[in-house]
């Protein structure tokens, strides 16, 4: 399915993504001055990045947690602005599939992801996925968010973004994370967006397993690496 397919979908979103291609022009020059402006800098000289961390597990203290807290960590040490939406402690609503949005917003759930995620999403330069797995895909509070960029579609999709995953499972097997990674990267191509790294803990389904594990320093480096 590629964007075309997927747009043409709804007569409502087609026509909303047709007008849209001003909004899209106009939302490239202005990132585009952004870069030309003098853009703030990290601590190593490097342009300080909007950060969205999204997420998934309903453990405050899980596995999956600790890779967002050391990523989080290792970034905001290099100088980055980090936003943390963890979708199991919000209040969030599946999207209903009524095309009242006609993918270009507001949602009619006027909940935590219209309200605080979305304006967090659409201004980030890098969104990074967060997620325990759960029969081989993400879990049901990530998905529910992801579902819910079809309100956004029009100014997400092109937008530029970067991407990262970081999955935590039980299994260590070589197909153990191949469904979520090969979903994750199929959203990513959709949306016009860089994967530029994913941490995929595996043989880490409880918090001791993970903390023994070389996978939080991982997640941390990859945060502090980013410029
Ligand atoms: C509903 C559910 C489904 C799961 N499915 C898988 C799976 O398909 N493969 C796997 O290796 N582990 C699976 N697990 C184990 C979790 O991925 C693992 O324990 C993970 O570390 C939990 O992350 P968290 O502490 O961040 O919540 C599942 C756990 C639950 C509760």
């Amino acid at each position: 399915m590629n964007r075309r397919v997927f747009i043409q979908g709804t007569g409502a979103a087609l026509i909303t993504f047709l007008l849209s291609g001003c909004g899209l022009a106009l939302q490239d020059t202005s990132l585009a001055s952004k870069d030309t402006k003098t853009a703030d800098k990290t601590s190593k000289g490097g342009n300080k990045m909007k950060i969205t961390v999204i997420t998934g597990s309903p453990h405050k203290n899980g596995t999956s947690a600790l890779l967002a807290d050391k990523f989080i960590e290792g970034a905001q040490k290099a100088g980055h602005e980090v936003f943390r939406f963890n979708a199991a402690f919000e209040d969030i609503h599946p999207c209903l599939g009524c095309d009242r949005c006609g993918m270009n917003g507001p949602c009619i759930h006027q909940d935590a992801i219209d309200k605080k995620l979305t304006p967090k999403l659409i201004a980030a330069d890098l969104v990074v996925f967060v997620t325990p797995l759960y029969y081989f895909g993400m879990s049901a509070q990530l998905k529910t968010v992801i579902d819910r960029f079809y309100a956004n579609n029009v100014k997400l999709s092109g937008s530029g973004k970067k991407a990262i995953l970081m999955a935590t499972a039980y299994d260590a097997k070589d197909w153990t994370m191949a469904a979520l990674t090969h979903h994750y990267q199929t959203v990513v191509k959709y949306l016009g967006w860089e994967d530029i790294g994913m941490v995929l803990a595996v043989g880490c389904g409880s918090r001791p397993l993970i903390e023994r594990s070389e996978f939080p320093e991982q997640a941390y480096q990859l945060g502090l690496s980013l410029s």
